[in-house]
């Protein structure tokens, strides 16, 4: 957001290569990396070297919310005197106002920041130390020469402590990448220069991790992570399309963007629903609709009349999909029992505040927080967040608002509920929530818009999936319902600030499928 909000005052720079790499950067900065932002130079600190440099503006934001300097500077993205310019400034202590604290490397010319990367990866290994130095490379970047010398150079050095990022959003400056220089098969090049290859989704932090991970038990030889990116993901006009890797949205559009990555709305199939249970079968299913997440319900037969599976079972679906585990503890005693699922490797586990105080609440937020797992409190129809809540926001990524007494698939929805969850969803936001409001139960394609303008982003789906006899189809019709959502939501926006024909006209090939529920149709056939 950060990123999007410094290319529109600047009217000009990268919104497409910023938004690709998002969730790498985010990740490095926020999960992996050793690093220290008030002390840019700190000698024990992991080096992050953006050699694809024009995603600067989403570089900057993520620095700028580690700490590295005050989100506002953001304004001053490539103003004349500031030191955001559109091609990072190294840090140097003695040049203050003309760098930026945290950059290690000024960008600009292509291809350089591999071979950079591999003299700090030398000097670390020659000086004993543990530092390990990361590097974002573009796709379009990979058609230097200089990338595939680096290339060669760091296996001969057996530089375990390198690795690169492969940031394959498949478009650069000029067009498609494989119009313009062709790159694959980009796996076996980097496999055949000696190179550990990963290939991920750039998009899914907890594959980030995992490769991360991976990568660093790699002994002797560098790695190459291929994360497969979406250009301009995020926005959806701006998806995929080779127009947007340079070119800043107009400022009065802003708002609107913003609004937009707000908005963004998950699909979680609750897997208890529908014939019983066959769990592996409806993962997959599942997944092969384009499901975002799964829901997985475990039910102890205390805290609610109904028994449901384990650990043991989210373990063994865990080693058929990558797609994330949204795990929702229904039992009595979290604490006790936690162990087994942050084992189990969840994303997501989210306790009932019906089952703990404050104290065990944050025993279980840091055992979670320290594991790489996401945080999340549920609460039951007729119960109100407690009040202690509200002092831990900023460490709570997830909010299930129960709209069905939690215990079966298959109830109906209670729409008193819908009032609640925009109640607590703004007070949540007023005190620092950035985290997703969860809806969970007897949601489905008549009531979704509701719960959505409610203010729920993540939207569990049980008999709505998998009481379908098409799954795949039945995801897809909550995803065109959701889709409807979201832009009558900007449209509303855009009106609002006075520039609906605009929004609608640079939205157009968006909005056309979506017309006719959104009764926009000869308006938008108005539009040239
Ligand atoms: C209820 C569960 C829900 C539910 C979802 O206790 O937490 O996840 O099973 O299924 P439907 O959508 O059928 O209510
Ligand atoms: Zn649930």
């Amino acid at each position: 957001m950060l990123a999007i909000q410094g290319i529109a005052e600047a009217g000009s720079g990268h919104p497409g290569a910023s938004f690709s790499a998002a969730e790498i950067m985010g990740t490095l900065y926020f999960r992996k990396m050793r690093h220290n932002p008030s002390e840019p130079d700190w000698n024990e600190r992991d080096y992050f070297i953006n050699s694809k440099a024009h995603s600067a503006p989403g570089y900057y934001a993520t620095l700028a919310i580690a700490g590295y300097f005050p989100t506002e500077e953001i304004k001053t993205l490539r103003k004349m005197g500031a030191r955001l310019q559109g091609h990072p400034v190294r840090y140097s202590q003695h040049q203050k106002h003309h760098s930026v604290p945290g950059v290690e490397y000024s960008g600009g010319s292509e291809g350089i920041g591999l071979s950079v990367s591999i003299g700090i990866a030398i000097a670390n290994k020659l000086d004993g130390k543990k530092n390990r130095v990361y590097t974002l490379l573009g796709d379009g970047e990979s058609n230097e020469g200089q990338v595939w010398e680096a290339a060669m150079a760091a296996p001969k050095f057996k530089l375990d402590n390198l690795v690169a990022i492969l940031d394959r959003n498949r478009i650069q400056q000029d067009g498609f990448t494989e119009d313009v220089m062709p790159l694959d098969p980009l796996r076996d090049k980097w496999l055949a220069f000696n190179w550990n290859v990963i290939e991920i989704d750039g998009h899914k932090v907890e594959q980030i991790i995992d490769a991360l991970n991976r990568a660093n038990q790699i002994e002797d030889k560098p790695t190459l992570l291929v994360a497969n990116t979406i250009k301009g993901n995020g926005i959806k006009h701006m998806t995929n399309n080779p127009q947007w890797h340079g070119k800043a949205p107009p400022r009065k559009h802003t708002p609107v963007l913003l609004q937009e990555l707000e908005s963004e709305c998950l699909i979680a199939p609750s897997i208890i629903a529908g014939e019983r249970e066959n769990y592996e079968e409806k993962v997959r299913k599942a997944e092969r609709g384009g499901a975002d997440i799964i829901h997985l319900d475990v039910m102890d037969g205390r805290f609610v009349p109904n028994t449901t599976f384990f650990a043991d079972t989210v373990r063994k679906l865990r080693r058929i999909t990558s797609l994330p585990f949204d795990v929702h503890l229904m039992i009595e005693d979290p604490l006790k029992h936690l162990q087994d699922y942050i084992d189990a490797r969840c994303d997501i586990i989210t306790v009932h505040v019906e089952t703990c105080y404050e104290t065990e609440f944050v025993t279980i937020r840091e055992k979670l927080l320290n594991s790489g797992i996401s945080p999340g409190v549920a609460i039951n129809p007729s119960t109100n967040l407690p009040d202690w809540i509200y002092s831990h926001t900023e460490d709570i990524d997830v909010v299930i608002i129960m709209s069905v007494n939690p215990g079966f698939a298959g109830q109906k929805f209670i729409p008193e509920v819908l009032p609640k969850m925009v109640k607590t969803s703004r007070k949540l936001r007023e005190h620092g929530f950035k985290g997703y409001i969860e809806a969970d139960g007897g949601i489905d394609a008549t009531n979704l818009q509701q719960v959505y303008d409610s203010g729920a982003r993540i939207l569990v789906a049980g008999s709505a999936v998998y009481g379908s006899s098409d799954i795949h189809g039945a995801i897809i019709q909550l995803r065109h319902k959701a889709n409807v959502a979201l832009e009558k939501r900007l449209i509303e926006h855009a009106t609002n600030i006075g520039t609906r024909s605009d929004w609608m006209k640079i939205r157009k090939h968006i909005l056309i499928p979506l017309a006719s529920e959104l009764e926009i149709e000869g308006e938008l056939h108005a539009i040239k």
